[in-house]
């Protein structure tokens, strides 16, 4: 008796005749598997075009299994495939025009003479994550080669044995580049723990014009600092976490308005969140920026002064550290010129 997963059943499922009794039913015959498995699968014959297609193929493609045999362009609308199978590929990666995925697309012999199996599966995600990972090696390779120039550059001058005021000059450019460096790898440590999802949330309830307060007295902000928000504002939430997140906004807002220019922070409750704002008056970002500021190494004016600037990590880790807390963060063009940044966070966490 043949086997019941050789691929001449696979699809003769619904044609199946039941002469061949086997001892063992077929329960879950190979078959069935690729009719339910996550990969699509198209049945096509020489002359006739697609002949058969699977739960997953039926669904991605919207075919209809009434209205075939059908050639391949009518049953897909995608011209790449039908090269494909044309150009007889083993084994393609292939832009979907008009499904706007990538797949990959791998051609066997099918179960009869003149039919082929076109396998695709999805792999649109594996690409884009392939794409961000590049982009975060080339973003990390450049952040940390200006400060490790810098920092040979010092120490090759100290090797010159220069005077005393110019070696302490030196030194001085060596600990601050290796403070730098110590800065990158915590914040990339920071951003790692946090997407493994090993960050422990500590919830304690506190008044959030009390953080605020201590933020602002932290960070030396030394410009005015308008508050507004009601007296008494409490929340339940990992206290050290919304702290760095809005400390983060604050600097942003010091960093990127002029100095002497306020820095105006609210708080409000807004149905079952309480919302949170910092509010500056500089030149602010433009929105085709918006989304983009909160990913990694991200930063608008990449000509900026390196004194000036960061890594482009703070939104970043702001993001993550809001999300971990359960909340949400935006920014936006506040009315008269400037840039708010707000966090809301559930009210009961
Ligand atoms: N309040 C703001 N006004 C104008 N631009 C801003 C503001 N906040 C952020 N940006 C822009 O968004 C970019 C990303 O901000 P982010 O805090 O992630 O990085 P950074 O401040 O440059 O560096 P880091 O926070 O790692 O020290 C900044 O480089 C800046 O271009
Ligand atoms: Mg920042």
């Amino acid at each position: 008796m043949e086997r019941s997963y050789t691929p001449a059943v696979i699809w003769d499922r619904r044609r199946r005749v039941d002469d061949v009794k086997p001892a063992v039913p077929p329960v879950n015959s190979f078959a069935e598997v690729l009719e339910d498995a996550p990969v699509m699968a198209l049945l096509i014959q020489t002359g006739s075009g697609v002949i058969d297609a699977n739960d997953a193929a039926r669904a991605f493609f919207e075919i209809d299994p009434a209205r075939l045999p059908a050639s391949l362009v009518e049953v897909t609308l995608e011209g790449r495939l039908v090269d494909v199978l044309a150009a007889a590929e083993t084994y393609a990666e292939v832009n979907l025009v008009h499904h706007r995925r990538t797949v990959r697309c791998t051609l066997v012999p099918g179960p009869r003479p003149r039919q082929t199996l076109m396998f695709l599966a999805d792999i649109t995600e594996l690409r884009h994550l392939a794409t961000v990972r590049q982009e975060f090696v080339a973003n990390l390779v450049h952040e940390l080669k200006t400060p490790l120039t810098s920092l040979r550059l010092a120490a090759e001058s100290l090797m010159g044995d220069p005077a005393l005021a110019d070696r302490k000059r030196f030194a001085a450019r060596v600990v601050k580049e290796a403070d730098l460096l110590t800065k990158i790898i915590d914040n990339l440590r920071q951003l790692g723990d946090i997407e493994t999802k090993s960050m422990a949330v500590e919830t304690t309830q506190f008044d959030l014009g009390e953080l605020v307060r201590e933020s602002v007295v932290r960070l030396g902000i030394d410009r005015p600092v308008n508050t507004d928000m009601p007296d008494a504002l409490t929340i339940t939430t990992d206290r050290p976490k919304l702290v760095q997140a809005f400390d983060n906004l604050l600097d942003n807002a010091a960093k990127f308005s002029p100095p002497g220019t306020p820095i105006d922070i609210h708080g409000e409750i807004a149905g079952s969140e309480i919302r949170l704002s910092v509010r500056d008056h500089g030149p602010g970002i433009s929105p085709e920026h918006w989304s983009r500021v909160f990913e990694r190494f991200y930063k608008v004016d990449r000509a900026r002064p390196r004194e000036a600037g960061g890594f482009g990590l703070g939104l970043a880790i702001t993001k993550h550290l809001v999300q971990v807390l359960g909340g949400r963060i935006w920014t936006e063009s506040a009315r008269d010129g400037g840039q708010v940044f707000t966090i809301a966070l559930p009210r009961n966490s």
